[in-house]
């Protein structure tokens, strides 16, 4: 495998309006992350991404760009960037930052022309459709809810909008719309970024004609039932067309890392993005491992099926069990309460043991929790809103309803970052936009750093046991113990063997490894429950803790 620095990078996802707040307006920005900078090196990761940090509406923070050249001013101003950027260099890190070109806020320039009449010349920078029987175009649904289209009274015509109406569609078939982009993509790469994390980048391509969605939910599956219609535009036959466009007009003129958010793919299909020889994308996400969640046969197949088919083709896999789409980490994989730190450094482990480039998510290395808010006026996830007012509409009553909400929304990820144990936990001096998690005097990175045994203290523990082993990087994935059960696998390059053991349930267990490693001539190189005792008959039985997670090195 051929090695860069984005194949050996860690990657820590900032949500920039909860990391920290530098003004006392209640609203992370780009002060607040320069001031944490020495956290996030010290924690010993390489590249930072930032979710979007442009001039926003806020309608779905942040997601709903109305200048893709301006800093968003409640985060801060160019110069804030220039010197965050200048920084995070300064520090031998790396930045990327957001690319969300799947559609604007109905606030950007081209769409407020391309909606001014039939005949502006930005009319196709969007896609927009005649009535059908009075109603929307076609029967596509919303990923926050309702119809996927919204009339406007003043040319006649329905524009489509995958997310909320405030986030209407590009058209990416019209080519002045993708150069338009494309200047915008190299005006950042100038400024001296070093890549980005691409938007539901495989949405950008409709089928023509936008026909109706006939797809069974079984054909969708749980996972997309909810918003039929994705099987026409998600890995459609043009996407790849675009991506290598995109690709020879920006990208191979510099060194950077693109990550690309794809949904709706099998490994097959997914390996087609990241395959070098296709030259589209270095990596992107997959997301069978965070739907996982407490499916661990599940989780198994979504690590090691999708590592076989991309080695298959050369490409390069990721590893994310958390974003700030999805609940945290611990809640869903791990376990609150008494075990919540052993449980989320097994599942550091993981992260930081199995191939391809991890992803970090921020609050996850102090193994943060889900919030559980009694009120949905609470809550501020736009996306779990829509599901939770379309399930009191449908009749779902109000407790099951809130329970929904409760589990579901994307704040869980969201509320402010949990530095100390002062006020607003250290976040912000003024009302934080979105109420912290009521755990945060026990649960913080001021407490974590003064306690040796601490998630954080164990995740640099980690990525700093991935620098010095190049076998976590390059090494070979070999899974070992049958499934279901303890999982066990090595990491195999050259001379070196590294063996992860993980004991991924709350229960005790003695596991027989002699067929697998010596562990009593193994070395030792983290656990993090001290080294399990080896049974004493030779048979090379090792007694794991709940929880228990263990990295030896042997030799091949
Ligand atoms: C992606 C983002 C999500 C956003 C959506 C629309 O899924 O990760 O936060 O709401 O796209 O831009
Ligand atoms: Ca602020």
């Amino acid at each position: 495998m051929q090695r860069s620095w984005w194949r050996e990078a860690v990657v820590y996802q900032i949500y920039p309006r909860s990391f920290a707040d530098s003004n006392g307006d209640g609203i992370g920005d780009l002060r607040g992350i320069v001031a944490r900078l020495d956290y996030l090196q010290r924690l010993g990761v390489d590249v930072l991404w930032l979710c979007p940090i442009y001039r926003s509406p806020n309608d779905d923070n942040g997601y709903d760009i109305s200048d893709y050249r301006t800093i968003m001013p409640e985060f801060g101003s160019m110069e804030d960037f220039t010197q965050l950027l200048g920084e995070t260099h300064r520090r031998g890190m790396r930045l990327i930052m957001d690319l969300v070109v799947n559609h604007t806020s109905d606030e950007h320039p081209w769409f407020v022309e391309s909606r001014a009449s039939r005949r502006n010349p930005r009319r196709d920078y969007y896609i927009w459709a005649d009535p059908r029987d009075g109603g929307p175009p076609n029967n596509w649904r919303s990923w926050f809810r309702g119809p996927a289209w919204e009339l406007d009274p003043t040319t006649g015509q329905y524009y489509l909008h995958l997310f909320s109406k405030k986030q209407p569609d590009l058209n990416w078939a019209n080519p002045e719309l993708r150069r338009a982009v494309y200047a915008m993509m190299r005006w950042w790469l100038d400024l001296g970024i070093d890549g980005f994390r691409m938007d539901v980048i495989n949405f950008i391509a409709k089928v023509p004609g936008v026909p109706d969605s006939a797809a069974a939910p079984a054909v969708l599956g749980e996972r997309y039932a909810h918003v039929p219609g994705i099987e026409h535009y998600a890995d459609t036959a043009h996407v790849h067309g675009y991506l290598q466009e995109m690709h020879r007009e920006v990208l191979a003129h510099y060194d950077v890392m693109t990550v690309g958010e794809c949904h709706f793919l099998n490994p097959e299909r997914a390996a087609r993005y990241v395959d070098p020889a296709r030259h589209e994308l270095c990596l992107l996400f997959q997301f069978d491992q965070i739907f996982a969640a407490g499916d661990r046969s599940a989780l198994r197949r979504a690590l090691e099926d999708w590592y076989a088919e991309f080695r298959r083709h050369g490409a390069w896999t990721t590893t994310t069990l958390g974003n700030h789409d999805f609940p945290r980490l611990v809640s869903v994989f791990g376990a609150e309460g008494e075990a919540r730190e052993a449980s989320a450094q097994l599942f550091a482990t993981l992260l930081l043991t199995a191939p391809g480039t991890p992803f970090l998510y921020q609050g996850d290395e102090l193994g943060m929790t889900n919030v559980r808010w009694e009120r949905a006026s609470d809550y501020d996830d736009i996306q779990a809103l829509g599901e939770y007012r379309e399930s009191i509409a449908r009749g779902v009553p109000e407790a099951q309803a809130l329970a929904q909400l409760q589990q579901h929304s994307r704040d869980n990820a969201r509320t402010p970052m949990q530095w100390s144990a002062e006020a607003h936990a250290g976040f912000t001096t003024g009302q934080p936009w979105l109420r912290v998690n009521d755990n945060f005097r026990e649960l913080n990175a001021a407490a974590q750093e003064r306690e040796p045994g601490s998630v954080l203290q164990y995740y640099r523990r980690l990525i700093a046991l991935r620098k010095q082993e190049p076998c976590l990087v390059y090494g070979d994935f070999v899974p070992l113990s049958p499934d279901p059960g303890p999982y066990v696998y090595a990491r195999v390059l050259e001379r070196t063997r590294i063996v992860v053991v993980l004991n991924w349930t709350q229960e005790p267990t003695s596991l027989p490894v002699a067929d697998w490693f010596e562990p009593r001539t193994a070395e030792l190189l983290l656990s993090n429950q001290g080294a399990p005792p080896v049974e004493a008959d030779g048979a090379g039985v090792l007694r794991l803790a709940p929880w228990q997670a263990c990295v030896y090195r042997t030799r091949v």
